[in-house]
């Protein structure tokens, strides 16, 4: 297990904030060595920072997301990274359909390691108010822990 990459539909929202999420978790549970990454399954905000919305929620919780940029996943992602964790459905859909037969890398729903949650989807926050972001990083915080209990679970075995 050597690497995760984020994935939502612009790449400035929702998985700039997991990327952030997914990266602190690491680095609390000692797993510093494990990569990460966000990208969008669109190429619509390819070279921006992330919303400043997202910038903002993600600071006040000790995250500092500004210096990401925005890129469109590539067909080389699905063998670079181990898992690719999609914020909804429809980003989850346009993976699979992106995926190279034989390839790697394991695309999930983010929200399955959320455990108990009802949902699993992060709903897209773009074009609500700062409310979204702080019920999206919610939502995140906790697939993030899941994920990286799950992981440090793994490599322990
Ligand atoms: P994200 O949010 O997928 O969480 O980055 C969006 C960002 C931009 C757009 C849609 C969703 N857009 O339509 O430009």
């Amino acid at each position: 297990m050597k690497s995760i990459l984020l994935v939502c539909l612009g790449n400035i929202c929702r998985s700039p904030m997991a990327q952030g999420a997914v990266r602190l978790a690491l680095d609390e549970a000692g797993l510093a060595h494990i990569e990460t990454d966000s990208a969008g399954t669109s190429g619509w905000h390819v070279g921006s920072p992330p919303d400043p919305r997202a910038v903002k929620t993600a600071l006040m919780r000790d995250m500092d997301i500004s210096g990401q940029r925005a890129r469109q996943v590539e067909t080389t992602d699905f063998d670079r990274f181990d898992i690719i964790a999609a914020m909804d459905r429809n980003n989850y859909a346009r993976l699979r359909e992106l995926q190279p037969d034989g390839s790697t890398g394991r695309v999930h729903l983010l929200l399955e390691f959320a455990g108990e949650l009802p949902v699993r989807e992060v709903p897209d926050p773009y074009y609500g108010g700062d409310d979204g972001f702080d019920h999206a990083l919610d939502l995140i915080e906790q697939a993030a822990r899941g994920l990286v209990t799950h992981i440090a679970a793994r490599s322990k075995g």
